[in-house]
């Protein structure tokens, strides 16, 4: 018999009915031992890390170094998401299109229903109310998780807005987004737990119609704090088309002008690929009163306002951001806001009680313990912590939080840049002409794999960095981007960006980081109208002397390259785009096929190597805004 240890408040705090159902439908599936109602407070959260500390699930970190913080270590089959085991189970599979692995749902919930049947034996099981975005904005919405991991509630906490004023919002009759969550581990009377519980069988489902999501078999990251990929991107995405939104794998940041005035954008790119190092951005020598303020660094929900402009929030309130290559060189802010409060999982332990990872300042630790709990020296020949070992940490530990990152209207975007991670070939930035020649570039988008997720191939096309994330048909979703122009009084200009060239020699040819905030200037004078551009086949470039160069040696030579475009590679890119393409036949927008047709007019009257210097090029001058 179930027993209903610290359920009585929060059971008491709401009756929404609907929510009650479905909490007493879910713990008669599932069975847990017993029911804990989070109410989101610090003694809570203290509570469950101290348990998890006793369980072993959570080590403590010495708290002289980094008070408040913990380390985590998941199992080493458990690691980053599972794009093949990611199912969105709508009524037709059209509506899944090609690129989602899609599943009838009436027999995908028989499945998972067999699978959930006392999935949470000799557990506790959780139940978060949490809010996607400030509770109140008009942007926002609520869903309710139930979990049977502490370290998915207490993630939870932090990356959401959890607990009783949730409920309180949501009212008798409010809705919400029901996120089922069990790691699939049910425990036999007297059976010992370990670490980290989860199950081989891995089920990550969306039921798009019915804006459910059920998790099986996963505790890490997007698998299991349902709130980010599953809510805010593949279910918010199908509400965002219904509704006439946008739901985004997009950082939002704000530039501030020595003036003072703040242009928001924001910028998709693929896991892994940037957008945490971007939007904690500081601007590099050269750029003395300038400022890049912080308001998300991987969802943006985006709406057009009654002016018809569009405005964002970050549903999220913490950051789950990839720890490998994290250094005061790469990403101070991010660093000053890993000192407190935080939790790591998968990086490694150092003796003296702090947590390392490759691409960390300064010389590797003599000894330390991996993120596989074994001993590890430099020269062992394994990593110390897995390339997709990630913190979760507070957005309010963030020191370049924008003032306004919790205004429930959004701030105004400016501009949308999109950047994937190519090597080879594509240059390091161009506006598009205009709003479908842009929703084009995004949808074309490729970009090479990384860690943060298994199951995907070398080189794909991650249209708007969305691939992994669209809850329904892609070219769909193309067709509702391109729809949204006529919700726009004055639509923001597109950008396409790629920090990841490299040389010959396999080096980059871009230093990044920082100085991305030499392209983020020509985008914001692009924005305020007073920067020129060049046509080139692909789009409006700068040339050398439209970027601000003071502080960094950088060769024009180098510069001239990176913006090259080669005939041939272009028309083969243009072939590629044509097989991607012809995969969403019968939904495919025409205008983006006209859009190839034209790139690929633009393409053969160019020379067979366009490049600044060579040609007489065409410049749209603008006002000088100096
Ligand atoms: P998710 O959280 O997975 O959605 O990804 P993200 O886009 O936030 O990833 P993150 O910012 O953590 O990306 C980290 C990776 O991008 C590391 O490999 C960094 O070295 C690399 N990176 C970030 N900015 C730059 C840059 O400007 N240039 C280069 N070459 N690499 C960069
Ligand atoms: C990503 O993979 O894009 C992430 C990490 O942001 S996860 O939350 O695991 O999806
Ligand atoms: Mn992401």
């Amino acid at each position: 018999m179930m027993t209903h240890r610290d359920s009585d408040k929060g059971r008491a705090r709401t009756g929404n009915a609907k929510l009650l159902a479905w909490i007493d439908e879910m713990a008669a599936l599932c069975r847990p031992d017993s029911i804990h109602w989070c109410d989101g407070s610090q003694e809570e959260y203290d509570h469950l890390c101290d348990e998890m500390v006793r369980g072993g699930t959570l080590i403590p970190l010495n708290q002289d170094k980094r008070p408040g913080s913990y380390l985590a270590r998941s199992d080493p089959g458990d690691v980053a998401r599972v794009e093949d085991r990611t199912f969105i189970s709508s009524r037709r599979a059209e509506d899944a299109g090609p690129s989602n692995n899609w599943a009838d749902p009436d027999e995908m919930k028989r499945t998972l229903k067999r699978l959930f049947d006392g999935c949470m034996r000799g557990r506790t099981m959780y139940v978060c109310p949490f809010s996607m975005g400030p509770l109140g904005s008009p942007i926002a919405h609520i869903g309710v998780q139930i979990t049977d991991s502490a370290y998915a509630a207490v993630n939870m906490r932090i990356m959401t807005r959890m607990g009783n004023m949730v409920l309180d919002a949501l009212g008798d009759d409010g809705d919400f987004v029901p996120c089922l969550h069990s790691v699939g581990a049910p425990l036999a009377p007297g059976e010992a737990d370990v670490p980290w519980p989860c199950n081989e069988t891995k089920y990550i489902v969306h039921f798009p119609e019915e804006h459910a999501i059920w998790s099986f078999g996963s505790g890490y990251g997007g698998n299991a704090l349902l709130g980010k990929k599953c809510f805010a991107l593949r279910i918010a995405s199908a509400m965002a088309r219904q509704e006439g939104w946008l739901a985004e794998h997009m950082l939002i940041l704000g530039v501030e002008s020595p003036e003072g005035e703040t242009t928001y954008i924001a910028a998709a790119f693929p896991s892994a690929c940037g957008k945490t190092n971007l939007a904690m951005l500081i601007p590099p020598d050269g750029f003395d009163g300038w400022r890049v303020t912080t308001i998300g660094d991987d969802i943006a929900w985006i709406k057009p306002d009654p002016d018809g402009r569009l405005r964002a929030i970050n549903p999220e309130a913490g950051y789950f951001g990839v720890a490998p290559g994290t250094s005061m060189a790469s990403n101070p802010n991010a660093m000053r806001m890993l000192r407190r409060n935080c939790i790591f999982t998968n990086v490694a332990l150092t003796d003296d009680g702090d947590v390392w990872w490759e691409g960390m300042d300064g010389a590797p630790p003599a000894h330390a313990i991996d993120w596989q709990g074994n001993d590890w020296t430099p020269d062992c020949g394994r990593l110390a912590a897995h390339p997709n070992a990630r913190f979760t940490a507070p957005a309010a530990e963030c020191p370049s939080l924008d003032p306004n990152w919790e205004s429930p209207e959004g701030v105004p975007i400016a501009a949308l840049v999109f950047g994937g991670r190519l090597s080879r070939t594509f240059p390091l930035v161009y506006q598009a002409f205009d709003w479908p020649h842009g929703v084009y570039c995004a949808a074309t988008m490729g970009s090479e794999a990384t860690a943060a997720a298994v199951g995907q191939a070398a080189i794909r096309r991650d249209p708007m960095a969305m691939l992994p994330f669209c809850g329904y048909n892609m070219a769909d979703y193309w067709g509702h981007w391109l729809e949204m122009e006529r919700r726009l009084v004055d639509p923001p200009p597109i950008f396409r960006v790629n920090w990841f060239r490299k040389d010959d020699e396999g080096k980059f040819m871009w230093p990044g980081f920082g100085q991305n905030m030499r392209v983020l200037k020509w985008i914001v004078d692009r924005v305020r109208g007073c920067a020129p551009a060049v046509e080139s086949p692909l789009g409006l470039m700068p040339r050398h002397e439209d970027i601000e160069w003071a502080g960094l040696a950088f060769p024009r030579e180098t510069f001239l390259d990176l913006t090259a475009v080669d005939r041939t590679a272009g028309l083969a890119e243009a072939e590629d785009q044509r097989v991607f393409f012809d995969r969403f036949a019968g939904h495919l927008p025409a205008a983006l096929e006209e859009q190839r047709a034209g790139l690929i007019a633009r393409l053969t009257e160019a020379p067979a190597l366009w490049r600044m210097e060579a040609q007489a090029l065409h410049v749209l001058v603008t006002d000088d805004c100096a």
